[in-house]
Formats: C-alpha cells, structure tokens, sequence
C-alpha cells in the first residue's frame, strides 16, 4: 500500500512524552496501590494521541501503572473502543447484537459491507475508513445502532448511513477524525498471540470474531483449561510479569532470524 499523505514517521518516544504528564495525573487521582482504576483513561489518552493503542503503549502503561503487562493487555483486548492496530481516520462499528438484528442490523451491516467495499475488521486503501462489527453496544433502545470514533449513532437507515459517509468524505462530519500515527494495513485483526494468551484462548481459530451464538469456542475454551498441563502455581508471579513489561521498552524484541 502505498503511503499515505500527511502520516508522520512515528517517534514513540515523543508519544508516551505528551502522554505521560496527563498519566500521572490521573493515576494521582486514586490513593496509593490503586494506580491500575487510572488504566482506561490512560488508555484513551494514548489513543487521542496515537489513533490506536500500539504494544509500546500497552508495556508504557505496564510501568505507570506498575500492573503486569497481562493486565493491561487483557483491559485493552476486552473493549471494542481501544484499537490495537493502526486504523482508518474513522473507525465504524455498527452493532450486531440481538436487539439491532431485529431491528434491522444486517441490512445495515450489508449496506456497510457494499458502500465501503471492505468487511469486518478491514480498511478502505485510502486510510479513511475501519470497520468492525460490535457486540450489544448497550443502547438497545434505539435499534439498530453503532459508534463511529465511539460517539453513538442511533436508528440507523441506509440514508443516514449513506449521508453518514458522505459528510465524513466531505469533511463535514461533526465527529472529529482519529489521528494516524501510522499506515493502517488491509486488515486490522489482531492475530492470536501464541504462548501470551492463556492455554484456553490457544487454538481457538479466530479469537477476534468467535462467531456468535452456538459457537463451540467458548466451550473449547474451557474444556482447554481444565485440562491444562501448566499449574497455574508455576506461572511467572506478578512482579516477574511487571519486569517483563519494563524489559519490553528497554530492549525490544529481536527481529526475525535473530536468535
Ligand atoms: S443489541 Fe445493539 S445496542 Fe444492544
């Protein structure tokens, strides 16, 4: 892909600099030991910044927070609102939960999918649009619905999404764009991360999109970890965990073919 204009070289460092006063701040809003309640909103914070919440982020929050890097890891996974890749200008996430598939999501997923040309978790070539399927996005209420760079857009229709695009193309869309601190690739999946993740989430073929009601991932999951060969009484303890983040940011991982 080539390029995209306006993208500046990514200078991490200069990142977490304007991240980290706001970071102490907040974590000073909470008594001693508590330093993890600070973790969303650093999270957000490194967003507003970045456009997404890059693994650098997640081990700098590791430290400030002085919480494994599991932690922050599970916390940033857990929430469709934080984007571990780099994505488009506008991130759209139309619900497709109970409420709005009865109210009419999947003719507004269709109508997504055929208007930008690119399906879930994807991005358009040009940078401007991701594009994600969400679970319950608890605003059931006004069915079918979605985020878009997570402010709420209720009732949808295909005019108002047509409208919707149009602005945003247009430059006139009163959601504020992401920034981009880096080219978004073709896809934004998050790839399972190997011995990382817990020996239940091993295997499983797409943790990113497990496939909804009577999907058989979850119950793998579990029968995985009642089965699991690794006592959980000889993982790494939570300070190894902690040290583990601090070494990310100091040496970071060698590149391929050198071991
Ligand atoms: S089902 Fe869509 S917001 Fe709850």
């Amino acid at each position: 892909m080539p390029p995209l204009q306006g993208i500046p070289t990514r200078d991490f460092v200069a990142i977490a600099a304007r991240v980290e006063p706001e970071a102490h701040r907040l974590i000073a809003q909470y008594p001693a030991g508590q330093a993890r309640s600070a973790l969303l909103p650093i999270l957000h914070a490194f967003q507003a910044v970045e456009g997404w919440v890059s693994p650098e982020a997640l081990a700098r929050c590791a430290v400030w927070i002085d919480e494994p890097l599991s932690v922050v890891e599970s916390t940033a996974s857990f929430y469709t609102l934080f984007h571990r890749k780099p994505v488009g200008r506008y991130v759209l996430q139309p619900c497709r939960n109970l409420s709005c598939i009865i109210n009419g999501a999947g003719d507004v997923m269709r109508h997504f999918r055929e208007r930008l040309g690119i399906g879930h978790l994807q991005t358009t070539a040009d940078g401007t649009f991701s594009y994600e399927e969400a679970e319950c996005l608890a605003a059931c209420d006004r069915a079918p619905c979605m985020q878009v760079n997570s402010e709420f857009v209720y009732d949808l229709t295909n005019e108002k999404i047509d409208a919707m695009l149009q602005a945003i193309r247009d430059g006139t869309y009163d959601v504020p764009a992401l920034p981009q601190s880096a080219v978004p690739a073709h896809d934004w999946h998050v790839s399972q991360e190997a011995k990382k993740k817990s020996p239940g989430a091993q295997g499983v073929p797409d943790p990113n999109n497990s496939g909804g009601l009577g999907d058989a991932s979850g119950a793998r999951m579990i029968a995985r970890l009642a089965s699991d060969p690794y006592p959980v009484d000889v993982r790494p303890t939570r300070e190894r965990l902690v040290a583990d983040a601090a070494t990310l940011l100091i040496a970071p991982p060698p590149a391929k073919g050198d071991h």
